[in-house]
């Protein structure tokens, strides 16, 4: 549980977005969005397609610069020349389609990008720290991989997402983005990423979910913002809101 107990007793990660635009040519994706997000919560971010959603997960992952407005992180003001950039300062996505690479092995789709080298002369991969590591860290997350040398394409829809976020939270993730992570799921793999989702929060991690499903995203959230046509339209905590008020203020 070494993850665990690193991010247990952190300080809160709070992200901050004061007044963010962003304009794609004539297209305004988002206008004047304020939010605030803070670990040991799971903060949902609701639209229908087109509202803005992923424009806004991509201004907090560094893979767009705001038009205008500003993001913070513990009031600190940020601004990322790309997603590793990011990354370094503990902000990490993990897309729905682009979570792991099936024809490589679930140990170097963990690794991948940030393969532990040997300080040989060679400089040839630590295969034995990757795959004891792999399988170490998957373990945290109730999965029990035998041999992590088998290709991650035979990983199952949840083992995969969850290979994603065990991967973040190893190298450091503080701030999770999670877009629409059990969407192409079934219900019984669905179950599976929804109770380690839920237990991020006793880790002490941000994390931001991007979801369609409203009753999904009601039960495992803490706060809700809603997202129309590019503006933030509302925001409510668990206990000012219910499953069916989020569904009305959506259709509104
Ligand atoms: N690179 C781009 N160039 C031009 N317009 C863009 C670009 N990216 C997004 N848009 C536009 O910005 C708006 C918001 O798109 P965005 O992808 O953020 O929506 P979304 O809420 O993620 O939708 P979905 O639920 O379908 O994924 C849309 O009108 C979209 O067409
Ligand atoms: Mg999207």
């Amino acid at each position: 549980m070494e993850h665990l107990e690193k991010n247990m007793f952190m300080d809160n990660t709070r992200l901050e977005l004061k007044s963010v635009y962003k304009n794609f040519g004539s297209v305004v994706a988002l206008k004047n969005i304020s939010m605030t997000t803070d670990s040991g919560q799971i903060n949902c971010i609701l639209g229908d397609n087109g509202a803005g959603k992923s424009t806004l997960v991509n201004i907090i992952s560094g893979v767009f610069k705001p038009t205008k407005g500003e993001c913070k992180i513990n009031d600190k003001t940020v601004s990322f020349l790309n997603p590793l950039d990011a990354m370094n300062t503990g902000i990490s996505t993990v897309y729905q389609s682009l979570a792991i690479i099936p024809i490589l092995s679930i140990y170097r789709n963990f690794f991948l990008g940030q393969e532990p080298i040997k300080k040989n002369i060679f400089k040839t991969l630590n295969k034995d720290f990757a795959t004891k590591t792999t399988i170490q860290e998957l373990k945290k997350f109730d999965i029990n991989i035998e041999d992590p040398k088998r290709m991650a394409g035979t990983l199952s829809g949840g083992e995969r997402q969850i290979l994603a976020i065990a991967r973040a939270l190893y190298f450091g993730a503080k701030i999770l983005i999670l877009d629409e992570p059990t969407s192409a799921l079934g219900v019984k793999e669905s179950n599976k990423v929804v109770e380690q989702i839920n237990n991020l929060k006793k880790q002490n991690i941000n994390v931001i979910l991007v979801s369609h499903n409203i009753d999904q995203a009601f039960m495992l959230g803490d706060k809700f913002f809603i997202i129309k046509n590019g503006n933030l339209v509302a925001q409510f905590k668990k206990s000012e809101t219910s499953a069916k008020n989020l569904r009305t203020t959506l259709e509104k």
